[in-house]
Parts: structure tokens; C-alpha cells; sequence
């Protein structure tokens, strides 16, 4: 139960539906004991939810040692933490290398370099896969496609021969496998089954050229979730996804295949509370000025994404609607008290007729809500509220 006085903004993670979801993925992976979940923590890297995460047996997916830090905090043992990103610096390397992280993913030869001259220096030494930029667009948001040659993610796939010659040549990473993340919020499995069919076609490029040991194919995330109806689709489509590969990817025996799921892990079981200030009558539009801003939940104003908004009711300091006007609806532009233009959660929203106090939940906001979250405007953060009950 959300208690009356909470305060706002402020984000409920619903920990029984992540739990369920956690179930939906290792149900699905069962028969399969090749394949390896790890946890993409840029999602959401809120302690609690970590620790649901880690306690299910999952791996963590990072890319950053304040990422790695909090995933070792919470539960997820070394071994299975993968640590990707294109800008990996110094320090982070050497965190990885000192808590012993099972895999590096690598981005380029000049890091490859640096990998092996620091493990060289600990007496280590580095498990790394490549990150291949395998040139398949998936159908989604342009700031959130990474998989096109003309994004910065990842090695050529025409580098590729070169880039494990070169590691095998160093003494201090053992070349391990391949990586691949074509984007994220696909929900078109055609995207996911081009990436497998490029897949197949690099494997056997690389076995006629006599390359052989790949033991990890790992194909990053990127499964979405319904952001308009998060009722009728709490979990995500698992089936589909795993099968999609299951299907089209042509594995080797002994090879192990690594996903980093993010988003469909923790994307539905959060909501961003927040209570209307005021109701502003326009002369073109109404506006439902609510405490949350854009820096609270920033995917409508960065991607224009689209959250569905529901006015919980009983919750609010309101005074509950007589009969006469019982609720028909009306349109609102929901808006924040940030002072940019871009500070809109949606506009033309239909709502019932709202009142200062009321409180509205903004769904599907459990990735990259709380963690993108910013002060601006000397703003604190929002506040975290999780609920348990079965
Ligand atoms: N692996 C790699 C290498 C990634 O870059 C990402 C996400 C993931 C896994 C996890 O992807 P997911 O399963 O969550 O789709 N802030 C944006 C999303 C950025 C995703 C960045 N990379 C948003 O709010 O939509």
C-alpha cells in the first residue's frame, strides 16, 4: 500500500513483480544451461533492487567502476560481473582487474593495449571479449541505436581478424568472445534475429580463417517493455526473445551465450509518483503542473518517450469528487516545475478532472528513471519507496 502522506516525488518499486519477472527470465532459460543473464546496472542501480537481482542469480552487466562497485556491494559475486563501455579510464581497469571481474568487453585496440599493460603490472591477467559493431539498425529511438557503423560503439566487423590477432600476440588478455548490442526498447524480433543471422555469418568468417576459441557470444539487451499498456503486459516478452535466439543462432558446442538485459528487467515495476501543484487553465491548453521534472524522469524530454499517467486514486490530499462531478475525462498537458520547455511528460493526457494535491503515477519508469536523475535547478533527488507485498 502507498501511504497517504508520501512524499514527492518519488519512485515505487513494486519488488513482487520484479520477482516475478526475475522468474518469467530463469523460466525461460531453463533448459538451457549455456546461457548467462547479467543485469544491465545502468537501468536502475538502486541498492534494493540489486540485491533482488543478485539474490535470483544473476550476473551484472557494467560500464563504469561506480557500476562495478555497486554491483559488488549488492550481492553479485566478481565472477560474474562483465565490464563494457567505450571509455573505460585507468582506475576502473584496475578496480576490475583487482576484484577479479570474469569479463572485460573492449571497444578498441588502443584499450585493448592499455588492458594488458595494467593487468601486465598486477600480475593479472584479462578475459576480454570484442565489441563487434555488427551494422544492424534496430527500430527504435536514434539516440538509442548503437549497432550502425556511424555510432561510436564497438570494433568493425572488417577489424575483426586484426584486433584478436593483436590480443593473442599480448600476454596479459586472453581473447575470450564476442559482443554485440544493437540498441535498445526493440520490440521488433526481427531486429534481434538479423543480429543472430550477422552472428552466424561472423562465426563462420572467422572458423575459414582458421580462428577458433570464441567461447562467449554475448548479445548485450535491448528487449523492450509496453509502455502503453503496463497493466495488460507486466513481463516483457521473454518467450519470443529467447527463442528468437534459441532459433537462429548456430552456437558451437562448449560456447556459452551472455545477454545484459536492463530495461525488461526492471522497466515495469516502477512508477514515478508525483502530486499536482495546480491546474492551469490556458487559453489552448490545460495544464496539470505536477512536483516531478524532468529531472526526476528524463526519457519524454531526452527521447520523446511515451509513459503511460494514471491518477491514483485514494492516495491523494485532495478532497475526493462529489457525484456530479464524477470523473469524465479531460485532456491535460502534464507538465513539471523545471524551467525549460522541454519539461513535459505528456501532452493532451486524458485524465479524470484533477485537483491540486491529487496524485498521479507515471508507469514503466523503473529503468532510467531514478538512475538518470539529475539536481538541476539545485532540485533534490527523488525519493525511493519500495513495496513487497505478494
Ligand atoms: N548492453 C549494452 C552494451 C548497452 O549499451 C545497454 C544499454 C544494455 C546492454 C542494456 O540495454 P536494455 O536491455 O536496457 O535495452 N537511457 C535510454 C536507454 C539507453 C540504453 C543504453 N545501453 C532510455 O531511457 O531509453
Amino acid at each position: 500500500m502507498i501511504p497517504k502522506n508520501l512524499s514527492t516525488p518519488c519512485y515505487v518499486y513494486d519488488m513482487a513483480l520484479l520477482r516475478q519477472t526475475l522468474d518469467a527470465i530463469k523460466s525461460e532459460t531453463a533448459g538451457h544451461d549455456n546461457y548467462h543473464v547479467h543485469y544491465a546496472v545502468k537501468a536502475n542501480a538502486n541498492p534494493e533492487v540489486l540485491r533482488c537481482i543478485s539474490a535470483a542469480g544473476f550476473g551484472a552487466d557494467c560500464v563504469s567502476g561506480g557500476e562495478i562497485r555497486a554491483a559488488l556491494d549488492n550481492g553479485f559475486p566478481a565472477k560474474d560481473i562483465v565490464f563494457a563501455g567505450v571509455g573505460k579510464a585507468d582506475w576502473e581497469i584496475e578496480l576490475g582487474l583487482e576484484a577479479g571481474i570474469g569479463l572485460f568487453n573492449v571497444e578498441s585496440i588502443p584499450e585493448l593495449e592499455v588492458i594488458n599493460e595494467i593487468a601486465g603490472r598486477m600480475s593479472r591477467r584479462a578475459d576480454v571479449c570484442f565489441r563487434i559493431n555488427p551494422d544492424v539498425g534496430a527500430h527504435t529511438h536514434a539516440n538509442i541505436t548503437t549497432g550502425l557503423a556511424e555510432n561510436k560503439f564497438g570494433i568493425a566487423m572488417s577489424d575483426m581478424e586484426a584486433v584478436i590477432s593483436a590480443a593473442r600476440q599480448m600476454d596479459n588478455v586472453r581473447f575470450v568472445g564476442l559482443h554485440f548490442h544493437i540498441g535498445s526498447q526493440i520490440l521488433d524480433m526481427e531486429d534481434f534475429v538479423a543480429l543472430a543471422r550477422r552472428i552466424n555469418q561472423l562465426q563462420k568468417q572467422l572458423e575459414d580463417e582458421g580462428i577458433t576459441g570464441v567461447r562467449v557470444i554475448n548479445v548485450g539487451g535491448g528487449l523492450g517493455i509496453d509502455y502503453n499498456y503496463p497493466d495488460s503486459n507486466p513481463i516483457p516478452k521473454f518467450h519470443s526473445y529467447f527463442q528468437t535466439y534459441a532459433k537462429e543462432l548456430q552456437l558451437r558446442l562448449e560456447q556459452e551465450l551472455h545477454f545484459e538485459l536492463g530495461r525488461a528487467v526492471v522497466g515495469q515495476m516502477g512508477s514515478l509518483l508525483t502530486r499536482v501543484l495546480y491546474i492551469k487553465e490556458g487559453h489552448v491548453k490545460r495544464f496539470a503542473i505536477v512536483d516531478a521534472g524532468f529531472t526526476d524522469l528524463i526519457r519524454p524530454a531526452l527521447y520523446g518517450a511515451h509513459h503511460h499517467i494514471e491518477k491514483v486514486e485514494g492516495c491523494g490530499e485532495a478532497q475526493a469528487h462529489t457525484p456530479e462531478e464524477a470523473p469524465t475525462t479531460l485532456l491535460y498537458d502534464v507538465v513539471g516545475p523545471i524551467c525549460e520547455s522541454s519539461d513535459v511528460f505528456q501532452k493532451d493526457c486524458p485524465l479524470p478532472p484533477l485537483r491540486r494535491g491529487d496524485l498521479l503515477a507515471i508507469r514503466s519508469a523503473g529503468a532510467y528513471g531514478e538512475i538518470m536523475a539529475s539536481q538541476y535547478n539545485c532540485r533534490a533527488l527523488p525519493g525511493v519507496f519500495t513495496i513487497n507485498e505478494e
